[in-house]
This record gives C-alpha cells, structure tokens and sequence, in this order.
C-alpha cells in the first residue's frame, strides 16, 4: 500500500490554520479520502503538562520546555503519525515540529540546532503550509477569540520573534499561504496548494 502524507499547518498564534486544517479535514472526507486530524502538543501525558504550564504562567526553562515538545513528539510520531501514514492515510497535523524551531528558537535556544535533531528524529512533513500574517493581527484575532490566554507564547513581541524564524525556514516542501483574507478565500489558496502538491485529483 502506497505510503500516507503528513500535512503540516503552522504559523503564529491566531493565523487561522486550525480553522483551514479543519476545512480541508471536512473536503477530504466529503471526496472519500481517508485522513485524520491531530495536533502538537497532543492530548497525551506530555502535551497535557505543556499546556498545564502555559495556562499557570509559571517560567519553565526553556531546555526543559524543548524537552517536552520533542518527548511528546517522540510518542505522537511513534503511536500515531507513523502508524497512520503505514496505512496510506492523509495526516493532517495542526503543529509539528517546524514549531519548535520558531518558538524555542525565539525563546533563545539554538534555531538551526532544533531543526537538526528534528530532522534526524522524526519524519519529513510531505507538505507543510505555512499560514502568514502579522504579529499584531494575530494577536488580536487571539485576543477577539477571548481564549484564555496563553502568556508564555503569545505577547506580540515574543511573536515576532517567532515569525522570523518562520521567515528563515526553507525546504522543499514548505509552502506559504497569506493568511490574511476571509476564511473561504483562504481555503481556497490551501485547496490550490494541496491540488498541486499532495492531492491527486480524480
Ligand atoms: P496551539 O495548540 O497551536 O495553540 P492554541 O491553544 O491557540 O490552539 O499551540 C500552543 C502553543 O504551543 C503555541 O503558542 C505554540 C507552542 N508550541 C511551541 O512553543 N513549540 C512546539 O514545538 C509546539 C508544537 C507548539
């Protein structure tokens, strides 16, 4: 059986790729294709204490914080990406590793240090889109949402530290899309890139 591909969404806290992940999760299905939604941090162990330390506030120092992403990477890859591309399955992934690079980068660790064990560890998205927009802009869609919070990640400065690093990714299978937009068109711009790059159309 053909191998499945692993479809990334990143971007800035507040860019939309959680929305567009759910939209091309809902085309996919309406076309028989056979996918599955999941996200980082995950639901398990470690992605609960990432989260639990994000709500409190309380600093955590940044080795211990990358440490968590790649232990719950580690599981997420092994129990349920890998499993699921065996199968031939769509993955379409709200935030992986690329993620690490930009935020722990952006707390100050070693961007391109972060790539390298990623790359070593885990597997190579087949597409990974990455959703524009501003620092400001995100952060007010944040803020319109009225979540909670999260101060460890989300002020504008932090941000835009962030997006530089996003800015300085660079592999074949990055794509960006301008997330600025209504929510259709931006579907549309994803449709277009997922037509060329991943989905063969019938
Ligand atoms: P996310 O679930 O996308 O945010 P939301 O709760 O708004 O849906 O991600 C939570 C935060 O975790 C986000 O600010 C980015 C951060 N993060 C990292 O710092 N490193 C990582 O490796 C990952 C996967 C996420």
């Amino acid at each position: 059986m053909a191998r499945g591909s692993l479809i990334v969404f990143e971007g800035l806290d507040g860019c939309g790729k959680s929305t567009q992940l759910d939209l091309v999760f809902d085309w996919m299905q309406a076309r028989g294709l056979d996918c599955v939604k999941t996200r980082e941090p995950t639901a398990g162990a470690w992605g609960q204490r990432i989260r639990e330390m994000a709500r409190s506030g309380e600093p955590v120092a940044r080795e211990d914080e990358l440490a968590w992403f790649m232990e719950d990477r580690r599981e997420h890859v092994r129990d349920m990406i890998e499993p699921a591309l065996e199968r031939g399955t769509f993955v379409l992934c709200d935030r992986y590793w690329l993620s690490s690079v930009a935020y722990q980068g952006a707390r100050g660790l070693d961007a391109a240090e972060i790539q390298r064990a990623n790359e070593a560890e885990f597997p190579d998205p087949d597409l990974a889109i990455i959703f524009e927009i501003s620092p400001e802009e995100g952060m007010a869609r944040v803020k319109a949402r009225g979540g909670v919070g999260e101060p460890v990640f989300e002020e504008v400065d932090f941000q835009r530290r962030v997006q530089k690093v996003f800015d300085s990714l660079d592999r074949p299978w990055i794509v960006r899309v301008d997330a600025r937009g209504s929510i259709d068109e931006i579907h549309e711009r994803v449709l277009s890139v997922l037509t060329e790059r991943v989905v063969r159309p019938e």
